[in-house]
Parts: structure tokens; C-alpha cells; sequence
């Protein structure tokens, strides 16, 4: 029941701190993360765990992609996203101390199912991240970290999407633990942080008067580019497919770093440029790599929408529009970053007058190759 929202999605992107909270929720224990689900694996065998490959399809597998830097930071396990259907059609080196992780929302994805069987028919071991419960993909693994975003009905992923980084990180913090990777005041802290993360998502949906009326002005537009640096790159990836899918308007999502390597060649006056700011504070070394990225394509008559940290300057002087969000450590950015993609992404669909959450030519679940 979409419950007085004019969409599924509408209801679903407004709903995303109760997803983060969700799955928080009985996993965290004095400060540290305990995932019960994790413990029946044994801590021996989560500390003798060499590396973690990641198999995931669309959005699943942008979740994977920022979850890699939190995973290699805190448990120090060196991490390969990898998308389910290139995995199991090549010859992937795998033994039996790497952990595969699949993610899926709807836990029924055909290419990353037989992704899941192939690894396992390798000798790995496997980790189901989940939004559903009882559906095959956790049925096949040996175990599962259930995402409880509750049913997601909009095609469209977006509450799934924070609650898979948010168990994500709750998996990277019970590793971290187990191997003794992280100290108990760095797991603290990293808890704390996760803890606050469904308020500041709260704070982030209101920038949805701003976010609309962007997306009429911007109505028109026929391609719009999207910049990112470290976990910021994900995001402008999936900030790019939300457009894609919603909209129909033909996106890219680029690490800000590859500019000069290419994609800068694209920027002619009034092109749209989405970038997503690392925080000055906590990503002091990035910062001015990401405004020097700006003044760049900026002088090339580029229009940018700086998504950047409440009180970052340094962006004003050069961005046409920019929208805040609250302070976090850089790990976390991204869980507050995507929203306003997602929601531009939809409400240019709206403005388009397309039907939100029944893209053209997309299934919900993708049981077929
Ligand atoms: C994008 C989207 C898709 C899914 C992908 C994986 O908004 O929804 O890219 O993320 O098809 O689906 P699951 O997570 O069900 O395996």
C-alpha cells in the first residue's frame, strides 16, 4: 500500500532511515558489532579469511563497491567487486579461505544465484546480504546478513540500497573485531557513527523542495554526467543508473580522478554536471583535488550541482547549485549523498510524466540470464 505517497518510490526513498535503523537493529552489542548471524561461521574461520569477492548485479553491486573501501579499511581483507554475470563466465581464481559475498534485494537474481553456486562449487565459502526473507539466494549460501528495509515495491532500488551498505558495514565491523583489525575505541567510534546515520538520512530528505524544483528546471535536459572520488564513485554510479531507468536520459557516472583521461572531452557549455564533494574536514587530502576537478570543468562552461557538506566554502564560489548534506566520517558520505540523486532521478521522471515506479522495459527481479 503506498499509504498516501503518490508513489511506491516516494514512499520507499522517504522510509530509508527506518531501513538503515532496521537493520542496525539487535546487531550491535556494548559498542561493538556482533552480527548473530555471523557467529554460527566460527570466528576462526572469519579470521582465516584471506580475501572477500563480492558478487552483485546493478545497484546490489555499487553497494558492493563502497562497502570495499570500509571492508579493506576496518578488517584489512583485500576486497574484488566483481558483477555476477562477468564472474561466473570467465575462470575466476578462488580457494577455500576467500569468503564470497552476494547481494541481492530481491534475493532471486539469476545471474548472481548461479554466481553464488558456481563459488560455492569452487570451495568458497558464502555470505548472502538479503532483503528477502526465505528467497533462494540465502537459501543456497551458507549464511545470510538479512537487510530489513522491508518490502521494496518501486523497481527502482533505493531504501535496499542504504540498508545493503549498512550491512555491509555491520559485516565489516564483525570482521574487523573477530581479526582484531580494528581497535574496541575505533569500533566504537565506527558504531556511533553508523548509529547516526538514520537522522542524518531524516535531515538529508528535506532538501526534496530544493531537489524538485532542480529537476523542472532541468527537465529538458538530454545528458547529465556524474562525478565521485573513493566512496563518492559508487555513488555518482548509481547517481547516473537511478537516471537512467527513471527518467531515460542518457547518464554516465565517472571517478572524478578519470577526467583528464577522457570523459573531460564531453564538457561543452551547459552541460550538467553532478559532483559529489568528499568533506573537506575529513577528506582533507581529496577536497581540493575534487574543487580543482570543479574549477576545471566549470571553465569549461560545465553546470555544476555540488552534493557537499554542510559549511564546505570552497565549492560555493564555482557551483551553480548545491545541496547539503550533514556532516559524517567520509565512510559514511555516501549513505547521505545517494539520497538526493534518487531523488532527482525521480522527481525528473515526474517532470517528465513518467510512471516512477514501472520503468519501461525493467523487472523487479531478474530471474532470467
Ligand atoms: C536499479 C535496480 C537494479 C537491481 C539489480 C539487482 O535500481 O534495482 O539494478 O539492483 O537488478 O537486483 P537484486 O538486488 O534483486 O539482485
Amino acid at each position: 500500500e503506498k499509504g498516501g505517497w503518490s508513489s511506491f518510490m516516494a514512499k520507499e526513498v522517504s522510509e530509508q532511515p527506518d531501513a538503515v535503523a532496521n537493520t542496525l537493529r539487535g546487531r550491535i552489542t556494548a559498542e561493538q558489532v556482533v552480527v548473530p548471524e555471523l557467529t554460527e561461521f566460527g570466528d576462526d574461520v572469519l579470521a582465516g579469511v584471506r580475501r572477500i569477492v563480492i558478487i552483485a548485479c546493478g545497484t546490489a553491486a555499487y553497494a558492493g563497491q563502497t562497502a570495499k573501501y570500509a571492508i579493506e579499511k576496518w578488517a584489512q581483507v583485500p576486497v574484488d567487486v566483481e558483477l555476477s554475470h562477468e564472474f561466473r563466465y570467465r575462470d575466476p581464481v578462488l580457494s577455500d579461505d576467500t569468503l564470497v559475498v552476494s547481494i541481492s534485494q530481491s534475493g532471486e537474481t539469476m545471474d548472481t544465484l548461479m554466481a553464488v553456486k558456481y563459488a560455492m562449487s569452487l570451495g568458497a565459502k558464502t555470505i548472502s546480504i538479503c532483503n528477502t526473507q526465505g528467497a533462494t539466494i540465502p537459501r543456497e549460501s551458507d549464511a545470510v546478513i538479512y537487510t530489513h528495509a522491508g518490502p521494496e515495491v518501486a523497481v527502482a532500488s533505493t531504501k535496499a540500497f542504504v540498508a545493503q551498505i549498512t550491512a555491509l558495514y555491520l559485516f565489516a565491523l564483525h570482521l574487523a573485531r573477530v581479526r582484531g583489525s580494528l581497535s574496541a575505541a575505533e569500533q566504537a567510534t565506527q558504531v556511533a557513527e553508523l548509529q547516526s546515520i538514520p537522522e542524518k538520512i531524516a535531515t538529508v530528505l528535506g532538501v526534496e523542495d530544493e531537489v524538485r524544483q532542480l529537476a523542472h528546471r532541468m527537465s529538458h535536459t538530454r545528458a547529465v554526467l556524474f562525478l565521485g572520488r573513493h566512496v563518492g564513485f559508487p555513488i555518482a554510479l548509481e547517481g547516473a543508473l537511478k537516471l537512467k531507468e527513471l527518467a531515460y536520459i542518457h547518464a554516465e557516472g565517472f571517478a572524478a580522478g578519470e577526467l583528464k583521461h577522457g570523459p573531460i572531452a564531453l564538457i561543452e557549455p551547459g552541460q550538467p554536471v553532478f559532483v559529489v564533494v568528499p568533506s573537506p574536514r575529513g577528506s582533507a587530502h581529496l577536497h581540493p583535488k575534487v574543487v580543482s576537478n570543479i574549477q576545471e570543468i566549470r571553465a569549461r562552461g560545465a553546470r555544476i550541482i555540488a552534493i557537499a557538506e554542510l559549511g564546505d566554502a570552497a565549492v560555493l564560489p564555482f557551483a551553480d547549485t548545491v545541496i547539503h548534506i550533514p556532516l559524517a566520517a567520509p565512510l559514511f558520505e555516501p549513505l547521505l549523498a545517494v539520497v538526493p540523486l534518487q531523488m532527482f532521478a525521480m522527481e525528473l521522471a515526474i517532470a517528465k510524466g513518467l510512471d516512477v515506479d514501472q520503468p519501461r522495459n525493467l523487472a523487479k527481479s531478474v530471474t532470467v540470464e
